[in-house]
């Protein structure tokens, strides 16, 4: 059943390399870097390359916060672009363990505390340090196309964008990975058991970031839809004309909008931003209500990654032969996906799933 519902999709050939041979495991990483290359050409830009550093500087600390049960900082982090540096701040919560703890970086909406969207104590209190920014804080997403603030102006003039500059997502997933190029410097923090989140247009982000930084050993993507984990191709949910109208087609790169009309054509779909991952892991969180993200989409888009998965010799995501029912969880495989019942949100529930997925398949010692 399941595979006649990827069929009618009519998807492109994941593990078909340009030169049209079939991908075998030993020429993954060069067909990664096509997929990639494609997905930076027609949909979130290409991405500059990293800064040889970054620095930070601790604004703030907590040394007794939650009860006692966690240390926090605020931290200013800085580095140099090619049109001088640029900073913002992010926060940190570390659980109070003998050992070094997993990590979450959260692409936040807000800066604030506590948020409706991050069960900070509930984090903490299951083994995860827990660090946030306020995507604003990087680029501004004011639906309005204007680059001139933010980090997109310390790297292109903000009057001539080409048709693959990058957009706001791929800003806000550069500037995860230069949070976790400060995090990795602490000795508090397990560096093979680092993910990134976000819900919504961050879980988008979430995914082109794991995508690229390798460093990254899992992520999580909440209700991410369209140019999230969502199929595109023959989909029910979002199109290119709704982020038009919404004024949000700055979130990709200036060629997405050629598409308007014509997601059919899009010469790579979702499952090829999942596949990037393989074979890290990857939680995706659907709500059953969320018409705008299509949740048989994200969970069509979990199903076809998988054959890169299985082509490296992992599973992938491990499911029954039919679309979930809501409250489903399917944590065995390297991919996991839960269908939670309701609407658009990252809700606490989803938390609880992702934290259980990450403690299940990276235990620490
Ligand atoms: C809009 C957008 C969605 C996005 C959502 C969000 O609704 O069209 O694609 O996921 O905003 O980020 O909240």
């Amino acid at each position: 059943m399941l595979q006649q519902a990827l069929d009618e999709r009519q998807l492109p050939l994941l593990l078909r390399m340009n030169d049209q041979q079939p991908c075998s495991p030993d020429r993954w990483p060069q067909r990664r870097q096509e997929l990639l290359e494609r997905l930076q050409t027609h949909i979130y830009g290409v991405t500059p390359p990293a800064p040889d550093g970054v620095e930070s500087q601790l604004l703030r600390q907590d040394e007794h916060d939650l009860a006692g049960k966690a240390i926090t900082r605020q931290i200013l982090l800085r580095f140099a672009t090619p049109h001088g540096g640029f900073s913002f701040p992010y926060h940190l919560f570390l659980p109070k363990l003998d050992k070094p703890a997993p990590l979450i970086v959260h692409i936040a909406f807000r800066p604030s505390m506590p948020d409706r969207y991050m069960p900070v104590e509930e984090i903490v209190d299951n083994g995860f340090a827990l660090a946030f920014f306020d995507y604003q804080d990087v680029s501004p997403d004011r639906h309005n196309g204007d680059f001139s603030q933010g980090l997109g102006a310390c790297y292109l003039d903000a009057a001539t964008r080409p048709a693959d500059a990058w957009g706001r997502i791929g800003q806000w997933a550069f500037a995860a990975s230069r949070v976790l190029d400060d995090l990795l410097k602490m000795p508090e923090i397990d560096h093979s058991r680092v993910s990134v989140a976000g819900h919504s247009r961050l879980g988008k982000t979430a995914l082109w970031c794991a995508a690229q930084d390798e460093r990254f050993s899992s992520v999580i993507a909440n209700n991410s839809g369209f140019a999230g984990a969502a199929i595109a191709s023959r989909g029910h949910g979002e199109k290119v004309s709704d982020f038009i109208r919404c004024g949000s087609s700055d979130w990709f790169c200036p060629r997405f909008t050629t598409y308007l009309g014509r997601e059919n054509e899009l010469p790579f779909d979702q499952h090829d931003l999942l596949a990037c991952i393989a074979p890290r892991r990857i939680c995706v969180g659907s709500a059953a209500l969320d018409v705008g993200a299509d949740p048989q989409s994200e969970f069509l888009s979990c199903l076809a990654a998988s054959e890169a998965y299985r082509m490296l010799g992992y599973a992938g995501l491990v499911t029954p032969d039919r679309f979930p029912e809501p409250n489903t969880w399917l944590h065995e495989g390297d991919i996991g996906y839960h269908l939670r019942p309701g609407s658009h949100f990252f809700s606490r529930s989803d938390w609880l799933a992702y934290l259980a997925y990450l403690k299940r398949h990276e235990p620490g010692d």
